[in-house]
């Protein structure tokens, strides 16, 4: 069972993306294990202390290596972790290739970062990997955390019920998904592409990569490029 460990100062954030849905089921199932730590359990004074003022001046907290060390190394005794990786909007942005790798990996360790930062020297010694969710700042790496775990965790073998639907989403195949319709056929006249009614499975297929592509060269061209 892969476990993914994520360490925040705030976990109560962290909670309803966990709770219900395919993260749910994955849980349930047994295939992954997700645990919460809270970063103010390691802390290495009495004050309950996991942040200070900044060297140099300037404002905002920052997140301070010891607490952050202790964790790391009481998880690192029990199991082994393939990576340690750091939410952070100053790092390479997530992306589908990402999430597949990630997904085949064994068991991961995520650190929430917040405030104004987190001392240089966990990014030097103890991650091993940053990630982005997009080019804007949230308060915290809590629910970048999450969308990362959810993009992981739907990927691995058992966890959808039917295993070709990661497959056909959008950016596996670097084409963005295409549209789909449920009942009824006709809407107050808005009525749904013939071709999906035909039960031509070939012509069905055909139509969906060409939807894909417009769609693609349209919304995204960059993704074609
Ligand atoms: N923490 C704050 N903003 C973030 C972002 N955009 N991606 C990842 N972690 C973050």
């Amino acid at each position: 069972m892969k476990k993914i460990e994520i360490i925040s100062a705030t976990p109560e954030l962290l909670k309803s993306p966990f709770s219900g849905s395919i993260m749910k089921r994955a849980i349930e199932k047994g295939i992954v294990e997700i645990k919460f730590h809270d970063l103010k359990d390691y802390s290495v004074n009495n004050k309950k202390q996991i942040d200070d003022y900044q060297f140099g001046g300037g404002s905002g907290m920052v997140l301070m290596i010891e607490p952050i060390k202790k964790c790391v190394d009481e998880l690192k005794k029990q199991h082994d972790y393939d990576e340690v990786i750091f939410m952070t909007p100053d790092a390479p942005i997530l992306s589908q290739k990402i999430s597949n790798e990630l997904s085949i990996k064994g068991n991961l360790i995520i650190l929430c970062g917040h405030y104004k930062g987190i001392d240089q020297r966990v990014r030097d010694a103890i991650v091993t990997r940053e990630i982005s969710i997009g080019d804007y700042v949230l308060s915290g790496g809590e629910l970048p955390a999450a969308v990362l775990c959810d993009s992981i965790v739907r990927l691995i073998p058992g966890v959808l019920n039917d295993e070709t639907s990661a497959l056909t989403d959008s950016f596996q195949d670097n084409l963005l998904a295409p549209p789909v319709y449920t009942r009824p056929a006709n809407y107050n006249g808005m009525k749904v592409p013939e071709i999906l009614l035909s039960g031509n499975k070939k012509k069905i297929e055909e139509w969906r990569e060409e939807k894909s592509l417009i769609k693609t060269k349209t919304i995204r061209p960059d993704l074609i490029d």
